[in-house]
């Protein structure tokens, strides 16, 4: 009898740990009080009485970003940075400009899952699995189409309409986080040497050195 017992608990432990995810909320909301420097997973709380409607509300995604730089893109994120009252409610959200031909290069979120509306114009999306298959999963997008880039996945958008197109990117983190694998890879501060990069990208160092310049 005993046995089963602890049997049966360790079953339990590991059943809990297979579906492990963020915990859930304590409170109603836990305004982020980003004056604290005590560092958590997340922000402190503010005390609820001082919480205010303002705590939950950003203006301003009706203006398109400033698409003028090299990807033709721009990405106008509303996360915990920008609404204090999202922290530790797992959801965030983006507005993203595209140019003619513009791109919102390969990125991954590292913690968030995305779901992607176009508004405005037509996109060519895709994202990629994992090791071994790295399969490409990829769709044209037009007004109304909503798609599904999965967490952790390196995807990308590119408007190759002749005219502007928009979106609205909603994820599934207060702080989804980015990686943009361009920069990750070419252009860190301290660089990675190009002789890792040659040996991992089979190519010369030159142009190693050529791709690390653009970033
Ligand atoms: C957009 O960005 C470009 C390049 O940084 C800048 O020259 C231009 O003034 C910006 N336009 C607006 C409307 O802010
Ligand atoms: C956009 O690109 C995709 C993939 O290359 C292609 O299937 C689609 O026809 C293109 N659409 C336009 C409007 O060029």
């Amino acid at each position: 009898m005993a046995t089963h017992v602890i049997l049966f608990a360790i079953l339990a432990s590991a059943i809990s740990q297979a579906f492990a995810s963020d915990p859930s909320a304590l409170q109603d909301f836990c305004v982020a009080d980003k004056s604290l420097q005590v560092l958590v997973n997340g922000f402190v709380c503010k005390d609820a009485k001082l919480a205010t409607p303002d705590d939950f509300f950003f203006s301003g995604l009706d203006k398109s970003g400033n698409t003028s730089n090299k990807f033709g893109s721009s990405v106008t994120p509303v996360n915990v940075n920008q609404i204090s009252g999202l922290n530790t409610n797992g959801i965030s959200l983006a507005r993203i400009d595209f140019a003619p031909y513009g791109v919102n290069p390969p990125h991954t979120h590292p913690r968030a899952t995305e779901i992607l509306t176009v508004l405005e114009g037509s996109l060519y999306v895709g994202f990629v699995t994992s090791n071994p298959e790295n399969r490409l999963y990829s769709k044209v997008l037009n007004k109304g189409d909503v798609f599904v880039f999965p967490k952790g996945l390196i995807h990308f958008q590119f408007n190759n309409g002749t005219g502007n197109a928009m979106a609205i990117a909603t994820l599934s983190s207060q702080n989804p986080g980015v990686i943009t694998i361009g920069n990750a890879v070419f252009g860190s501060k301290l660089p990675i040497s190009d002789d890792i990069l040659a040996k991992a990208f089979q190519a010369d160092k030159k142009t190693i050195d050529w791709i690390q310049a653009q970033f």
